[in-house]
């Protein structure tokens, strides 16, 4: 029969771990949840009196307030989190493997399998383990045989697939109401039954119709498929975006055209300098991967060009910036607007900002870049890994960190728009134009501004999917 979970602990109190468990903890008032982690500092910040949590979201301040020290709570004993509870999600990282098999394609999976031997050595009682990272399909296979091998007589281990689906910036309303929460578990009687007990946890606050239960492959690839397909639409727009550039059609226009066919739906379909962010590369490159390994190429070709359409997409766009500019940006002071990946987030990983920036530096350009989120010091960090030949102090001459839109914009040649942050659009245009060097350029990379009022100001606006 499944099993009334009471205890749950959170392996991994990152983006995910943090916000979807401490969501859980929120809706489930008679559920402890522990979430633990390895690193000091970022359960510190968890844990910090004024609410300096490691991550920042809209809404995650409110939900953390209300739940910390009552059901919720952060440690780094990651032992007795696992002794205790009766479910252990398992949410550390997966990143794409640096080197050895499947170097740049492959996702690392030594977090996890460090986690379950952990779970293994230290659990004295049955468990259901859940697989909340994004992993390859069959991973559950692994942890199972490692739990198996492993496990005290008298424990089992029931493992399920429970991938997460909230994007960054609304991760709270995401996990407030999600379009569908998924478990895939074994189709045996003993998983059906872990699979019950984890419904009953999302069934606090989530429609009993929008959680699917379904194999654990199905779970695992799912997860997969849904960040493929998502990707694929962005490098689509994109794709079409440099065709309406060389044509005169405006992409907005088409997004909203094509949108309008309730097959194809509106959202989704906004041109951009490209995707950023930890997951979508990392799970189409695991996509690829995965296929190639299974003895499809075709498959995994098909897949490999929604990246290689983003890495083109953020290539051309800072191409156009130098065309722009009279066919050189040498010593010319270049005003990077937003490093975040994406508005409402201060995650910087994979932003398309960073390639930008080093696209500029390369051309020997000065760069002034302000972001409402980020801190300085993760700045630095993301430009000395995406140029780590180049000693910190020459990145410093090229490069400053401003502290506000009009600051960085202060006598600059252009100015471009590289992540959709609202105060953007807010900007006293008037006032950026009177302090910048002449003729001024603004480089929209997010379709966010209003390109005719800037060209009344006197700015040469360069719109992505629009021809110059
Ligand atoms: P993250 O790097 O922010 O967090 C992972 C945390 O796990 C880190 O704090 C790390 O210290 C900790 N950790 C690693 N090994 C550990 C161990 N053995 N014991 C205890 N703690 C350990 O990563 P994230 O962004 O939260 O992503 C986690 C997983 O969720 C990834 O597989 C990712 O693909 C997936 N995912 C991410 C998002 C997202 O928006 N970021 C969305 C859906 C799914
Ligand atoms: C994405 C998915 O949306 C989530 O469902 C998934 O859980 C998550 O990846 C994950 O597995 O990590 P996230 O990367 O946080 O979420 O943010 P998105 O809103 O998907 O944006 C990703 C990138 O695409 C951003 O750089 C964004 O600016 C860009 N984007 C998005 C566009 O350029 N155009 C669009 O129309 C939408």
């Amino acid at each position: 029969a499944p099993v009334k979970v009471t205890k749950i602990c959170c392996i991994g109190a990152g983006y995910v771990g943090g916000p979807t468990c401490a969501v859980i903890a929120l809706k489930c008032p008679h559920i402890t949840v522990t979430i633990v982690d390895l690193n000091q500092a970022r359960v510190d910040a968890w844990n910090s009196p004024d609410f300096a949590l490691p991550i920042y979201e809209p809404g995650l301040v409110d939900v953390v307030r209300q739940a910390r020290g009552r059901n919720l709570f952060f440690s780094t004993n990651v032992d007795k989190a696992i002794e205790e509870a009766d479910l252990i999600f398992v949410s550390v990282n997966t990143p794409t493997k640096k080197s050895g098999v499947g170097a740049g394609f492959a996702a690392d999976l030594n977090y996890v399998e460090l986690a379950t031997r952990r779970i293994a050595t230290v659990a004295s009682s049955s468990k259901i383990v859940v697989e909340k990272s994004t992993v390859p399909c069959r991973t559950a296979e692994s942890m199972r045989t490692i739990l198996e091998a492993n496990s005290k007589p008298g424990c089992r281990f029931d493992i399920l697939s429970n991938p997460e689906f909230l994007a960054e910036g609304t991760a709270i309303s995401d996990l407030f109401k999600p379009d569908r929460v998924l478990i895939g578990s074994l189709q045996t009687q003993e998983g059906k039954d872990a699979c019950e007990s984890l419904k009953q946890v999302y069934a606090n606050w989530v429609p009993e119709d929008r959680i699917l239960t379904v194999g654990l492959w199905s779970s695992e690839l799912s997860k997969l498929a849904a960040n493929a397909m998502l990707a694929q639409r962005i490098s689509s727009i994109n794709a079409l975006s440099a065709i309406c550039e060389a044509t005169g059609a405006n992409i907005d226009e088409v997004a909203h055209a094509i949108g309008y066919d309730s097959r194809i739906g509106p959202k989704f379909l906004k041109a951009s300098v490209g995707f950023g962010g930890s997951c979508f590369q990392k799970d189409i490159l695991n996509l690829v991967y995965l296929s190639e390994s299974l003895h499809l190429p075709e498959v995994a070709a098909y897949w490999r060009q929604v990246v290689e359409m983003n890495e083109h997409q953020k290539r051309r766009f800072s191409k156009r910036v130098v065309d722009t500019l009279f066919n050189t940006i040498t010593g010319k002071r270049i005003a990077v607007l937003g490093f975040a990946f994406k508005a409402d987030t201060g995650d910087t990983r994979e932003s398309a900002a960073i390639t930008l920036i080093k696209d500029f530096q390369s051309e020997k350009a000065l760069v002034n870049v302000y972001d409402p989120q980020v801190s300085e010091e993760q700045i630095w960090l993301d430009l000395q890994e995406a140029s780590p030949l180049v000693p910190l102090d020459a990145i410093k001459k090229q490069v400053t960190v401003s502290k506000s839109a009009l600051e960085a914009c202060k006598n600059a040649e252009a100015v471009v728009i590289a992540t959709e942050w609202k105060e953007f659009k807010e900007i006293d245009w008037e006032a950026v134009y009177a302090g910048m060097n002449k003729p001024a350029f603004v480089f929209d990379g997010r379709l966010i501004i209003d390109a005719e009022k800037l060209r009344k100001i006197g700015f040469t606006v360069t719109t992505i999917g629009r021809p110059s």
